[in-house]
């Protein structure tokens, strides 16, 4: 069975023709455009549904899209979405059917991606497993007893929403403290102004302009010994850590899988993180878990929402 990945992010999106066993026949990845309207945002992903289709010559079974937000995943609908302002319960499995002709399934992108490390990555044979993705926002996907936990209306699992400081910095969804007020690419991007307007002496302002330097930036001046980077990244191990030791305490999992771009900053992150969690979790849950990297790269978000369709495919 061939099946559709749509990654639908903020600001890109990629496109997938994805097999049973994770392959990638095709992809194609644009800019979403999201000011453009959902309406719009619909008819370029189903252009880009057909074109791997047609690149390829394989029709597919269906589609699969990862959508940051609340998703209605029995109606396909996106409810409201931090990060496509104006897009209120827009149905966008129905449009995207109307174009296509295919069966369209939405999930959270993190609920999807979560799916994605369990079918394909390293979640792949454990039936109870936390995932993060460390982005623009935080996501989380939560796998208990081999089942994605989605909750009474199907929008739990917002691990990122979690909060580990109260009267912590302004969220995105309105609230102080959360996770992804602490730990986020938005969170790092905005210590770092704050750096900056308190001229810090850093080797960060140095090279480039505050609104230019990226996580990847501060990691590597932290790698490099600069104070400031350094209490950044100080901080973002400090707010992953009291969450994920948290969540240890609360799924008792045997994985926790970090992922999204700025788990590309590999064992420089994860150590730090596997010391201080054990700061915060219970005496007997040592030994009990263990907590990963993504290894699915750029196509994370694709073999996640391929994953939405196998696993409905599965339970049929
Ligand atoms: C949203 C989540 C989403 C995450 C990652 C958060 O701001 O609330 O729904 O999963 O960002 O995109
Ligand atoms: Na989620
Ligand atoms: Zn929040």
């Amino acid at each position: 069975m061939k099946v559709i990945g749509i990654d639908l992010g903020g600001t890109n999106y990629a496109v997938g023709l994805v097999d049973e066993t994770g392959n990638i026949l095709s992809r194609i990845e644009g800019k979403t455009k999201v000011d453009e309207g959902p309406q719009a945002v619909a008819k370029r992903l189903s252009e880009s549904v057909k074109s791997v289709m047609s690149n390829t010559g394989v029709s597919a079974r269906a589609i699969g899209i990862g959508s940051p937000g609340s998703i209605d995943h029995e109606k396909g609908v996106v409810r409201f979405s931090p990060n496509f302002p104006g897009w209120y319960n827009f149905p966008l499995a129905e449009e995207i059917r109307t174009h296509t002709g295919l069966d369209v399934f939405i999930e959270n992108d993190a609920n999807a991606y979560a799916l994605g490390e369990h079918t394909f990555g390293v979640a792949r044979g454990f039936d109870h497993v936390i995932c993060l993705t460390l982005g623009t926002g935080i996501g989380g996907g939560v796998i208990t007893h081999g089942f994605l936990l989605r909750g009474s209306v199907g929008i739990g699992a917002e691990l990122g929403h979690m909060n580990v400081l109260p009267n912590g910095p302004k969220c995105g969804c309105g609230s102080n403290g959360c996770l992804e007020s602490l730990a986020s690419a938005t969170a790092i991007r905005k210590y770092v102004e704050d750096g900056y307007s308190r001229h810090i002496d850093s080797s960060l302002f140095k090279e480039k302009n505050a609104s230019q330097i990226t996580p990847k930036d501060v990691f590597e001046h932290a790698k490099n010994g600069d104070y400031f980077s350094l209490s950044v990244f100080n901080r973002v191990v400090s707010a992953l850590s009291v969450a994920i030791g948290s969540l240890i305490n609360i799924f008792n999992p045997q994985v926790v899988v970090i992922g999204g771009g700025m788990a590309n900053a590999g064992d420089f992150l994860l150590e730090p993180v596997e010391e201080m969690v054990k700061d915060y979790v219970l005496p007997t849950m040592l030994g009990t878990y263990q907590i990963k990297l993504s290894q699915l790269g750029k196509n994370a978000g694709i073999l996640g929402a391929a994953s939405i369709v196998f696993e409905r495919a599965s339970k049929r």
